[in-house]
């Protein structure tokens, strides 16, 4: 094991942050850091040769990445042991470098260690009073200077805080606010805030994320267009719904949360403003377009789907209608629709229709002697949606329908 390797190098191993917080917290957390009081990339490489995995370093920060066979990752850093020397008479000092490591965190729930060196396996090592804050359910900084230091802990401290239904301390809401007064937050680049808020939108509530935000101000100082309104919250709410009822289904393909979420935050933001919020966010130009590009096809969709009637218009209409949309804008016209017919419909669209596959092909075609041109995809196209429509079933009856 780890520990036993640490324990041969002689250099204390610990596991860190995140694992060690869900497991006084009975949660699953298959993410192990380690750190190593020595040299955690030779640490990495000689735990891989041991174990079976590829290693990848990063010499600059002193830390590895160990990929084993089943495919689990193992983060491994390097804390140094470190001597201060002192002037005169006095002693030189051995700083415990897990204690350095465990004070650059951002929250007293993060900065436990676990030993897991053989004779002290299991010691929790916890300088800041994590196990009290855990059980008080608190979120708390190690100094005040946290937020100044990186404002995204700012939303780290929300998305913990809802995550695990915490409560943010109160002077660490103090810091944040005064955080906030100073405009640290308007300051921050584009790409940070929508990495922040892409780890929010993976979360299993994003929205109660976005309300405590709201409250805070800072989905105004992100961007005054995307304070949440009355709509937005709706639009929300049901979006959270409809991605359960879509990962409890293992529905393929899976959802980029993200692009699910940032329509309903964009919601209502006219065509010619939405130009303000991407370049905020800083999307890529293809990011840009491909979202631009989906809200105009919602949009016509919507438009569409207005004039389609349950048992009066055709199944093989409402596929064409939704079938270039990619998943994410069809699960946002599912929970946009108020009309109980039309989302149920999607689903069905969503659970069986696309998946509908015709049992003829062009090669079929060719030996049924039709001359080979566009001719073809017009054909193939009838072909399925006769067969969505339920006009027809077997093979036969669909090589029939292609030469009529
Ligand atoms: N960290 C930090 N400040 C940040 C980001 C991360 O101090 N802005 C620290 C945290 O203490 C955290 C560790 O780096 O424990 C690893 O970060 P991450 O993997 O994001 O955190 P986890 O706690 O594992 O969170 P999650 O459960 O969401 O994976």
């Amino acid at each position: 094991s780890a520990g036993d390797l640490g324990h041969k190098l002689g250099w204390e191993v610990y596991a860190v942050g995140g694992f060690v917080r869900d497991i006084l917290l009975g949660r699953p957390n298959f993410d192990l850091d380690l750190v190593v009081e020595g040299d955690g990339i030779e640490f990495a490489r000689k735990f891989a040769s041991l174990s079976g995995g590829r290693v990848k370093a990063h010499s600059k920060f002193k830390t590895a990445v160990v990929i084993l066979d089943d495919g689990q990752r193992v983060d491994v850093a390097t804390a140094r042991l470190e001597y201060y020397e002192y002037p005169a008479a006095l002693p030189t000092v051995e700083l415990s470098s897990i204690k350095m490591d465990l004070y650059r965190r951002d929250f007293t729930v993060n900065a436990l260690a676990l030993r897991i060196n053989p004779g002290r396996f299991g010691q929790l090592v916890d300088f800041f009073g994590a196990e009290r804050d855990i059980r008080n359910r608190t979120i708390r900084v190690l100094h005040s200077l946290s937020f100044v230091e990186d404002p995204t802990r700012i939303l780290r401290a929300i998305r913990f805080e809802r995550r695990f239904d915490f409560q943010i301390g109160g002077q660490t809401m103090r810091l944040i606010k005064n955080a906030l007064n100073l405009e640290l937050f308007s300051k921050l680049s584009g790409t940070r805030v929508m990495h922040e808020l892409q780890w929010i939108m993976n979360e299993e509530d994003p929205l109660a994320c976005f309300i405590r935000m709201q409250e805070l101000g800072i989905m105004a100082a992100i961007h005054p267009l995307l304070k949440l309104t009355k709509d937005k919250v709706q639009i929300l709410t049901e979006l959270g719904k409809v991605h359960n009822w879509y990962k409890l289904l293992y529905l393929e393909p899976e959802i980029t949360s993200w692009k699910l979420y940032i329509l309903g935050m964009t919601m209502g933001i006219k065509r010619e403003d939405i130009g303000q919020v991407t370049t905020r966010l800083h999307f890529t130009r293809k990011e840009e377009k491909d979202f631009k590009q989906l809200r105009d096809m919602i949009g016509d969709a919507l438009m569409k789907l207005m004039g389609w009637r349950e048992g009066k218009s055709k199944l093989s209409r409402l596929y064409s209608i939704l079938h270039p949309i990619p998943v994410e804008g069809i699960l946002f016209l599912m929970a946009r629709s108020r009309k109980e017919h039309i989302r149920r419909n999607i689903s069905q669209y969503l659970a069986r229709l696309r998946y509908v596959k015709i049992d003829v092909d062009g090669k079929d075609l060719l030996n049924l002697g039709i001359e080979p041109g566009p001719i073809y995809t017009i054909i193939l196209d009838r072909l399925m949606r006769a067969k969505i429509d339920g006009h027809v079933e077997t093979r036969e009856e669909q090589l029939e329908m292609a030469i009529k």
